[in-house]
């Protein structure tokens, strides 16, 4: 099904170069090197053509976007042609000079992710040492430039227990939002599933304390909480519906609904090297394949909630049923959700992580293998 309504998001990945190697990363498992990128002309058209078709917010995010030298270039571009900017930033490699000149070219606002509450959490999951001290200077750097700050709180079974820390970290650093998310998984995040898996006890003790924060520090710190998938009962709206009202534009120039949607083998995407934005947007295949609600098997097709979640995420449908058309199987009603609730029960304390990389030789255990009769856990 084409569209005549614009988007109103983008999701520019600008580089998949990074200097954290965090084992929840969504990129892709074959990282793009450095010469595959878009040249600062092709992303400078890509973002005149996003203002062109209508696009109100441009998040600029990697891999590590301040890694592009011409990130400045792009920012200015933008604020010209009044689209709101979000750089979505790891910040250990932010100067204060570097801010300055950001905040200066018009950014709207700077999202900075602790892997950690403590530096020791930071560094381990980042594998870098001295990250949390960097990340804290980045933040205070933000502040200086009098920019709003979110801070991003990617969980998982390893920093699940530090919700309360993460929010304290958030006043202490003076930031209007943190983002509490839990692990969605794909890309390295499902190699790494098992690993990354929280317990429930632990969901629930997480659930409670953002319950008892957010009445607590209503009016002075917004909690935005994204729940943990495989323990809830109904799937969230994927990108807000596939190719409802935002899309990715990978670093090479590929253009996807999702950043995930290169994980569905059949799947075939335009690049912006070959063809207009809105070209793409509008009548590619892989944007038509499950826009609205048209394309829907059961359950979702005469299910109430399909005007409200989409029918879920087409990439977890794929990654843990095999079909992305099948409904998300986080959802009770779909027949695979006990696949998910089995999933849900497959976390393996001190089961080995493995850090994203560029070049990694994938071994079998990286493919997606989707659940059977045979194979409940899907690895
Ligand atoms: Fe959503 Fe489909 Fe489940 Fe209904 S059946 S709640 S539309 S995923
Ligand atoms: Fe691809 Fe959800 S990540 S549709």
């Amino acid at each position: 099904m084409s569209t005549n309504l614009p988007p109103l998001g983008m999701l520019a990945e600008l580089t998949h170069r990074c200097p954290l190697q965090c084992p929840y990363c969504s990129n892709p498992l074959d990282l793009m090197k450095a010469n595959a990128e878009l040249s600062t002309q092709q992303w400078s058209d890509v973002f005149e053509q996003a203002a062109d078709m209508g696009v109100l917010q441009v998040h600029l995010s990697g891999g590590e976007p301040t890694l592009r030298k011409d990130l400045d270039t792009f920012i200015e571009i933008l604020a010209r042609r009044g689209v709101y900017t979000n750089l979505i930033t790891a910040g250990v490699s932010l100067t204060l000079d570097r801010m300055k000149s950001l905040a200066d070219r018009g950014l709207d606002h700077v999202q900075i992710s602790f892997q950690g509450a403590s530096s020791q959490v930071t560094d381990f999951i980042g594998n870098m040492k001295g990250a949390h001290e960097k990340k804290l200077r980045a933040a205070e750097f933000v502040r200086q430039c009098d920019l709003p700050l979110t801070i991003n709180a990617p969980i998982h079974r390893y920093n699940i227990d530090q919700t309360d820390e993460f929010i304290k970290l958030a006043l202490d650093l003076d930031a209007e939002r943190i983002e509490i998310a839990n692990t969605q998984f794909y890309g390295w995040a499902l190699l790494n599933r098992a690993s990354l898996m929280p317990e429930r006890a632990a969901v629930e003790r997480q659930i409670h304390t953002i319950e008892l924060e957010r009445e607590r520090l209503k009016g002075r710190l917004l909690i935005d909480f994204v729940v943990p998938d495989y323990f809830a009962d109904f799937p969230k709206a994927c990108m807000g519906g596939w190719a409802n009202d935002a899309f990715v534009v990978s670093p090479d120039g590929t253009v996807m609904p999702c950043h995930a949607a290169a994980s569905i083998p059949h799947m075939r995407f335009h690049n912006v090297r070959e063809r207009p934005l809105a070209e793409i947007w509008q009548h590619s295949p892989a944007f038509n394949s499950y826009r609205g609600t048209d394309w829907m098997p059961e359950p979702c097709r005469s299910c109430e909630r399909k005007h409200t979640d989409f029918g879920g995420c087409r990439c977890q449908a794929l990654a843990v049923t095999g079909a992305a058309e099948n409904a998300d199987p986080v959802c009770s009603l779909s027949p695979f959700h006990g696949h998910v609730q089995r999933l849900a029960k497959s976390g393996l304390p001190n089961a080995q992580l493995t850090f994203r990389r560029l070049g990694l030789q994938t071994p079998a255990v990286a493919r997606v293998v989707p659940v059977s009769r045979d194979n409940p856990v899907g690895d």
